[in-house]
């Protein structure tokens, strides 16, 4: 086995053993298995050699590796790509096989068919590969059975058009343009990667909506690599995104922190869930992060739902996926009610499994203007997290939270709405030693930061502005260890 050398490898978010790794894809879960393929570099920690790394996980939290799933061949490396459970065997390789589709990238990008006959832990190459072939740079299918009009639908980007293509297939090898999305739509910057397209309720109404991702790099609200979507209707073959009051397509991003790209969903989640994960880094410094055994870890899982804000819009949440209360160890803090002004509370987070905890606690800014949140150790490094009651928002400035120097980008303030109009949030932060996510009203708004402390954050500290503001139902825990 691989022993770990790094302190700031994560303890309950997917990370490689060892080498490179950059998006998650191909994922799909079957007899009880989450499936989950990435970017790899199995030979060194910079994007090199792309293959597709493979683990699996019964919990969505503690991941078994296996060895390298699909490996360059003479078309070139294994960019991104998906995989789907070809239920009537439509490409002829047997009723419930894995079929994938991926791009292979040399001077030039296709797209390139595999099968596998043993649930995903082999892939075999379809002899007529290339499947699909354009002029200009195009990759990262995303494909789809689509049940009404009993046919494939396949995503693809048109990375520097800044447009994703809609094309249909009834085996996945023959393919027909279809319609495309995207131009002059949105956030236009570097390159449109890594769609997805997927079906969800709007909670609280009747009513069902189609969801299009569209990573792209450069472009995001904070520099960087970042996740846009787009919410709309999908009649099989068009997709088309809804206006706001104003009849203008807004630009909607699904997390507020800086390193969170290259989101894509799981192919046949259980119980109509669409459960998503995302590269926890940003192609401006990702292989500038101070870690050599392993570079970049996955966010943790989370299931995407769909909400009405009160400007009527509709937007995508992101809630902490289920399993994840499972890794709460013991509880180290519990304080039902405080109240807090210009002196700050200071509260004391668990020191085993040193730098690995969730806090969870609801804030009532309704008698204070602004709060803030501080995370912070004994070696000057901090986190500060500020609620702007007024302008309803959650700020995030790792500027002083340790190791900081290793790029220009990545000292960093980022800002997310958080689309409440009471003034109250609630909140779930976890802390996994070189990340620090946060989840506010089940994931309505969420950011995604990494942060290199020099030693582990040990105190969280709340003050107010403005007023008194209320700390309610803190809970800190502990994360099992294994
Ligand atoms: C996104 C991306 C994809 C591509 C892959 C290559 O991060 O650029 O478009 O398939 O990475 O590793």
């Amino acid at each position: 086995d691989t022993v770990n050398r790094e302190k700031y490898r994560p303890a309950y978010h997917h990370t490689p053993l060892y080498g490179w790794m950059n998006d998650p894809n191909g994922m799909f879960y079957k007899d009880g298995i989450w499936h989950l393929y990435y970017q790899y570099n199995p030979y060194g920690s910079k994007w090199q050699n792309l293959s597709w790394g493979h683990s699996t996980s019964t919990d969505l939290v503690h991941w078994n590796h296996h060895p390298v799933a699909i490996q360059p061949d003479g078309l070139g490396m294994v960019f991104s790509g998906s995989c789907a459970i070809d239920r009537s065997s439509t490409a002829g390789y047997g009723k419930n096989a894995v079929v994938g589709l991926y791009t292979s990238a040399d001077a030039s990008q296709t797209q390139s068919l595999v099968w596998s006959d043993d649930n995903g832990e082999t892939f075999r190459t379809y002899a007529a590969n290339p499947v699909l072939t354009l002029e200009s740079e195009a990759r990262d299918p995303n494909m789809f059975w689509d049940d009404d009009a009993r046919q494939w639908v396949l995503v693809l980007a048109h990375a520097l058009e800044h447009e994703m293509l809609i094309f249909t297939s009834p085996d996945m090898k023959k393919w027909t343009l279809q319609s495309s999305f995207g131009k002059g739509i949105g956030a236009q910057e570097g390159v449109w990667e890594c769609p997805d397209l997927f079906r969800l309720p709007v909670e609280g109404s009747g009513e069902e909506k189609w969801v299009m991702l569209c990573n792209l790099n450069p472009g995001g609200p904070f520099g960087g690599s970042a996740t846009q979507y787009f919410i709309g209707e999908f009649d099989g073959k068009t997709f088309k995104a809804d206006v706001d009051a104003d009849g203008n397509i807004p630009t909607k991003w699904m997390d507020f922190g800086k390193d969170h790209y290259a989101t894509v969903s799981w192919s046949d989640a259980p119980g109509g869930r669409r459960t998503v994960i995302g590269w926890m880094s940003n192609w401006q410094y990702a292989a500038e992060v101070p870690t050599m055994q392993f570079r970049s870890a996955n966010t943790l899982p989370r299931e995407a739902r769909l909400f009405k804000a009160a400007d009527g819009q509709i937007y995508l949440s992101s809630e902490p996926s289920p399993e994840l209360t499972a890794l709460r160890g013991s509880l180290s803090l519990k304080v039902r009610k405080a109240s807090v002004g210009r002196k700050s509370r200071t509260y004391v987070l668990p020191s085993a499994n040193d730098g690995v905890c969730e806090i969870v606690f609801d804030v009532d800014a309704r008698k204070s203007g602004a709060v803030e949140i501080e995370l912070s150790n004994s070696d000057g490094g901090k986190v500060v997290m500020t609620y702007d009651a007024v302008a309803h928002t959650l700020s995030f400035d790792r500027t002083k939270s340790g190791v900081v120097d290793f790029s220009q980008d990545f000292p960093a303030v980022t800002v997310a709405p958080t689309f409440e109009t009471d003034n109250r949030i609630s909140l779930r932060i976890f802390i996994d030693r070189s990340s620090i996510e946060v989840f506010g009203n089940n994931g309505n708004f969420v950011m995604t930061n990494l942060v290199f402390p020099t030693i582990p954050y040990t105190r969280l500290s709340v003050s107010a502005r403005g007023g008194n503001a209320k700390i309610e139902n803190l809970h800190i825990y502990s994360i099992k260890e294994n």
